[in-house]
């Protein structure tokens, strides 16, 4: 059964949204809380080891009840039962969306969906095995050596996901090096070659089509100088596919039993869960990766049962489209403060732009209001040092979601503490801002009057600069599992209520096309 297909514009809600919105949009965040003295603990949902602070947005009580309206109308409840019951959503390439049954228990698992999970078990088997007989040495090169490197030969979802995961994670290592090739830029490769080892490096050829270009070409280059520096050495050893095309991965020479499968029923860039996520499972361990199927997996069953009121992932959904389609922002910033995600922001801008980035509707016809908005940002406190001066001051409103950790994993509290008060200092900045007043008395201490009138224009802050802030107790498998998992039903969220088709991606064919018509008349 297909999803309902509402234009949102047309709901009595979006009305009173729009009604709404005239009335509170001049608000200051500093009157709302200056309003309710408990408005922190009021806007603040705790989810076991996660505590999402909403109350520094543009947003009452009656705006998030509006809004809620707004997802009941447009039957958001049916859109999250058709999802997890594999009904076929994807509707343009008439396919279930089951990416939760990659990390579901089987009792959450409907009896319809049972076969493709009792797949996915046996490919988690697969992935556990191979994993454990490549970190402790059983699974050798064609030279009888142990492994020590892992090359990840992907694009998109083939590689930001696990690429993101294993960087987050390079606390729990293994002792096996992984690295991350997406790009054909042939001196990058050739400069890569250098600190290979042939006898002791596995190439994974992640592809879910087998017929993506970059990973096509990159895996012959990988093959062919594997095959010369080895002197024609056979491919078992050192060669894995993770793929539904196994006819293309038999013509490439990869053997039958190396091969993983993917399925239809798994976008590329919700897949990170499954065999595209080996590197993770050698990198980290089969077991860390498994902590990271259950953080998914909570933040699945919190997603699919947790009142609209108390629901992460709905009401960062709706408040996007607040401020995507009520305020006019083109963008949302996304900061987390913590090193290891450094690639967060590029596996996010795949799994949101790619999904909703469309502009005809689940009827087909050509949409008249804002749908998915751009997603950038990068890791604090640098962002402090890069483009936070537009954000505090410049003509554009961009809502920032923060996302900070309250423990370190080794201990060092007091540089730890710097790091958050930096969060926190930007996000009150932000909302609260400087008054004329406040900036007057601090000029007043050590500046003449004729300076201070000088200056003094430019060293306001207006303030009303809306942000979340996602605090997690500390990075680990299973808090980022359920950190990507509340992104991912966002996104679903969103391109519910926007009555588009989150799931298909034709937007990047054309490119693709020119470039073979291109290649053909260059080569
Ligand atoms: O960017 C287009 C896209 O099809 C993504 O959706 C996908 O993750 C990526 O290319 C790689 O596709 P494949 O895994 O089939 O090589």
């Amino acid at each position: 059964m297909s999803l309902k297909k509402v234009n949102p514009t047309n709901t009595k809600s979006w009305e009173n949204l729009s009604l709404h919105f005239s009335d509170i949009k001049k608000k200051h965040l500093d009157s709302l809380f200056k309003e309710d003295k408990k408005r922190k603990d009021n806007f603040t949902i705790s989810f076991e080891d996660f505590e999402i602070d909403f109350s520094r947005n543009r947003i009452t009580k009656e705006t998030i009840q509006k809004l809620i309206a707004l997802a009941k109308e447009v039957h958001l409840e049916d859109a999250i039962e058709k999802l997890y019951r594999g009904e076929e959503i994807n509707e343009t390439e008439r396919r279930a969306v089951l990416h939760t049954i990659l990390r579901s228990q089987e009792s959450n698992v409907c009896k319809k969906n049972r076969e493709r999970f009792y797949e996915v078990q046996n490919t988690l088997e697969r992935i556990k095995y191979f994993s454990e007989e490549v970190n402790n040495g059983k699974w050798k090169g064609f030279s009888g050596k142990k492994i020590t490197d892992i090359v990840n030969i992907g694009i998109g979802g083939s590689d930001l996901g696990p690429k993101m995961v294993v960087e987050a994670l390079s606390n729990y290592k293994t002792e096996l090096n992984t690295h991350f090739i997406s790009n054909i830029d042939s001196d990058f490769l050739e400069n890569y070659t250098q600190k290979l080892n042939p006898e002791t490096t596995i190439f994974i050829v992640v592809s879910k089509s087998f017929s993506t270009l970059e990973t096509k070409l990159n895996a012959e280059y990988f093959k062919n100088w594997f095959l010369k520096e080895t002197n024609n050495a056979t491919l078992k050893h050192n060669f894995i596919a993770v793929s539904t095309n196994t006819n293309a991965c038999d013509t490439f020479g990869i053997c039958k039993e190396n091969i993983f499968p993917m399925w239809n029923w798994v976008g590329g860039r919700f897949s990170l869960w499954s065999a595209v996520g080996l590197s993770i499972s050698l990198s980290i361990g089969f077991d860390n990766f498994k902590q990271l199927l259950e953080g998914a997996d909570e933040m699945d069953t919190h997603f699919s049962s947790a009142p609209f009121e108390e629901n992460i992932p709905v009401l960062l959904g709706l408040i996007g489209i607040w401020y995507n389609n009520f305020f006019n922002v083109d963008s949302e910033l996304v900061i987390p403060y913590s090193q290891f995600l450094e690639s967060f922001v590029p596996y996010l801008q795949q799994l949101s732009m790619e999904s909703n980035g469309k502009s005809v509707d689940r009827n087909g016809d050509k949409i008249d209001y804002q749908t998915g908005t751009i997603v950038w940002g990068s890791v604090g406190t640098n962002s402090q040092h890069a483009y936070m001066q537009l954000i505090h001051q410049g003509t554009k409103l961009v809502p920032v979601d923060f996302i900070g950790f309250k423990n370190t994993m080794f201990g060092n509290t007091s540089l730890h503490k710097q790091f958050m008060a930096n969060m926190y200092g930007q996000a009150d900045a932000l909302c609260f801002g400087k008054s004329k007043n406040k900036v007057h008395l601090d000029l007043k201490v050590d500046k003449k009057s004729e300076e201070i009138s000088k200056v003094l224009p430019y060293k306001i802050f207006e303030g009303n600069k809306p942000s979340t802030i996602i605090m997690i107790d500390q990075l680990s498998p299973k808090s980022l599992g359920k950190l990507i998992a509340m992104y991912e039903h966002k996104v679903f969220v969103q391109g519910v209520i926007w009555n588009i088709f989150s799931f298909d991606q034709f937007g990047v064919e054309l490119g693709k096309e020119n470039s073979n018509k291109m290649i053909s008349n260059l080569i």
